[in-house]
């Protein structure tokens, strides 16, 4: 059956866990990348910026073996009015994955994994980053060795990286997340429901304020995102004001020593963190940016084990 990857929500609970442990497993080197994507090719389309996940999919992709055709977003005739549904058409005859990252809704991923024979993954739409919150698992495997029972504190928009990070942990057992968003940006009504409903069946705990009051300690992971996140924009011409109070600096760091400090980047330094931690001994987000090839890899593997019609 063909595997696509467009929602966290797609995975089952054994293949969650398992692209994580395989990602933790090529991060620490205890094991060797496949030869998985032998003989197939896998196309690379972003239609929005990209440093980390553009590059993690296609060195990727070629690690394992694979081949890659790479589209900006200018070069393929959807710019000039082909169908989604015709290019879908086109692809699924010829590529044998597709990656690609529209900072739209999914639905025009789900419309190119409709053709059935051509996996599809989601490198970032406009609710949800699910190849983001699987590296951020990766990492914290990698780190603390575990999952479970981890306590994670977000701060920052409830954005997509946010989302995909509440419907992945919250399927951990006995985790919480404590997300700290600015008034009026919280995470959507529906995934907040989404999440918490998971939450109450797997044993986890999600919890959010718009406020920066009353941090417990005991918390060990503080993550945050950059505050104009990929492809949007606010309305608000004050949103800055709004943001401010919500910055990672040394005092949010200080009220948990133990934790370590997650960032998906890229990072404005002065803006959502100061360089004091992005920079400093307690940050773990450079090494967090390199598992995001590691995580794709496992991603890859699992897309191309998951068989073809073709
Ligand atoms: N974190 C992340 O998705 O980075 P890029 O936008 O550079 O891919």
């Amino acid at each position: 059956m063909t595997r696509h990857l467009i929602s966290i929500s797609d995975l089952t609970d054994d293949d969650l866990h398992a692209i994580v442990r395989r990602g933790a497993e090529l991060s620490a080197g205890t094991a060797e990348p496949s030869r998985a994507l032998a003989g197939r090719i896998v196309g690379i389309y972003f239609r929005r910026t990209s440093t980390r996940t553009r590059t993690a999919f296609s060195s990727g992709a070629l690690r394992l073996g694979g081949q890659i055709i790479a589209y900006g977003p200018d070069d393929l005739q959807i710019r000039t009015g082909e169908t989604v549904e015709d290019t879908g058409r086109v692809f699924a005859g010829m590529l044998d994955l597709l990656v690609a990252r529209t900072a739209d809704s999914p639905s025009e991923l789900r419309a190119y994994a409709g053709h059935g024979r051509m996996s599809v993954v989601n490198a970032m739409t406009s609710d949800e980053h699910p190849t983001q919150a699987l590296t951020d698992l990766t990492t914290m495997l990698v780190h603390f060795g575990r999952l479970e029972g981890l306590r994670v504190r977000y701060v920052g928009e409830g954005n997509n990286t946010a989302t995909a990070l509440a419907l992945a942990l919250t399927r951990i057992p006995d985790t919480e997340l404590d997300l700290r968003t600015p008034p009026g940006y919280g995470l959507p009504a529906g995934h907040l429901r989404a999440a918490s409903d998971q939450a109450r069946r797997y044993g986890a705990r999600i919890t959010e304020r718009h406020d920066m009051a009353e941090l417990s300690d005991g918390v060990d992971v503080v993550y945050t995102t950059r505050w104009q996140t990929t492809g949007s924009s606010k309305a608000d011409p004050d949103w800055r004001q709004v943001f401010a109070p919500f910055q990672v600096d040394d005092a949010v760091l200080a009220a948990s020593p133990k934790a370590v400090f997650m960032h998906d980047l890229p990072a404005h330094r002065g803006e959502e963190v100061t360089a004091s931690v992005l920079d400093g001994p307690a940050s773990i987000a450079f090494g967090q940016a390199e598992n995001k090839m590691h995580s794709a890899m496992a991603v890859l593997e699992w897309c191309a084990t998951g068989g073809r019609a073709r």
